[in-house]
């Protein structure tokens, strides 16, 4: 593909179908971003390590697990409501998907919108082309690229000239954004106004408050395999990185934390014990958590509370029966975003 005016390569990255575009950034410092994480307290891993291979194919799970409604819900709402959620959207509309998960969730815009491409933005080439091929089955008629790509980080999108006048709808489902705190959330979701323009629209699913124990529930699969997703981040320590950390030393521990609206989930330490990192040792005491991740949970007001501090606006929301999650879709204040009021 020309006609580029990044400079960055663009071509298939193997011979799967899918045009990537790569733009991966330099490989994180995984032993520096521990290093700070442990130096924390709570001591606390950053949420991205999970993702290794395991990890993903763990993710993949908990979204089945019937505790874990948060999937199945955020897809039958996208399914029975994409016309309403594409109203707006001019023919040729270019989906921008920010991570590249989720091809049953982003169909039914595809076929709601008339004439639309679709960009999939993700930091994994072999995740966009897994996606890609089955995206490209299914919807043969719409062209399609992948980005690689660290979407939190990104200036712009690098498009071929002739996909850059196309309006954009971007789509960030899950609930992803709240795996980062309010702060993150705000510069994240005010990063998106640049790379959709100043037509651009926002989708984006928001998992909400709810009972407790459900949400406990959702984080604690009787299966356990939120356990083994959480637990995974310590066999990748030792493996990548040649910690000395016995895994079985740790229980895993999910607490809905109602005054900060976020599910916290922790490895407990049983009993006192070692941790051992390079040239670091940490003493982890009976009962000591260790942070994994955070899940944020917005009900629909204080979420367009932060989207407008973020400059965006709400002009719809499409939620459950038990109005337990939305969708919202976003559209660009006018205003400049300030994020300086959104703490943690
Ligand atoms: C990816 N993210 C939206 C999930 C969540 O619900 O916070 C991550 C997760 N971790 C354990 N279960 C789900």
């Amino acid at each position: 593909m020309a006609d580029m005016d990044t400079g960055m390569r663009i071509g298939p990255v193997s011979a799967a179908p899918l045009t990537v575009i790569d733009r991966h950034p330099p490989a994180p410092d995984v032993l520096a971003a521990v290093r700070g994480g442990l130096a924390q307290q709570p001591r606390q891993l950053p949420a991205w390590l999970l993702y290794d291979r395991r990890g993903s194919e763990l993710f993949a799970e908990i979204c089945r697990q019937p505790e874990y409604t948060l999937t199945a819900t955020e897809l039958a709402l996208l399914r029975h409501h994409a016309g309403p959620l594409c109203a707006g959207c001019p023919a040729g509309t270019l989906v921008v998907e920010f991570g590249a998960g989720s091809v049953e969730k982003v169909s039914p815009l595809l076929e709601a919108l008339a004439a639309p491409a679709y960009l999939a933005v993700d930091i994994s080439a072999s995740a966009l082309q897994a996606v890609g091929r089955r995206l490209q089955a299914a919807h043969p008629a719409v062209p399609m690229l992948g980005l690689c790509a660290d979407y939190g980080t990104l200036p712009d999108l690098p498009l071929p000239a002739d996909w850059r006048d196309r309006p954009r709808l971007g789509f960030f489902p899950g609930s992803s954004l709240g795996n980062f705190d309010p702060a993150e959330a705000c510069r994240f979701l005010a990063g998106l106004r640049p790379l959709l323009g100043s037509r651009g629209q926002l989708l984006i699913g928001i998992d909400q408050p709810r009972d407790p124990a459900a949400i406990e529930a959702a984080y604690d699969d009787r299966a356990g395999v939120t356990a083994a997703f959480e637990l995974n981040v310590l066999h990748r320590l030792r493996r990548e990185l040649g910690a000395e950390v016995d895994p079985d030393g740790f229980r895993y521990r999910a607490t809905w934390e109602a005054d900060r609206s976020r599910v916290a989930m922790a490895l407990v330490s049983i009993g006192r014990q070692r941790l051992r990192l390079a040239d670091l040792e940490v003493v982890f005491s009976d009962g000591e958590p260790l942070i994994t991740e955070y899940s944020y949970k917005y009900a629909p007001a204080a979420f367009l509370e932060l989207a407008a501090r973020a400059g965006w606006q709400g002009l719809d929301r499409r939620c459950d029966d038990a109005d337990g999650f939305s969708v919202h879709r976003l559209q660009p204040l006018a205003a400049a975003p300030d994020c300086s009021a959104s703490a943690d």
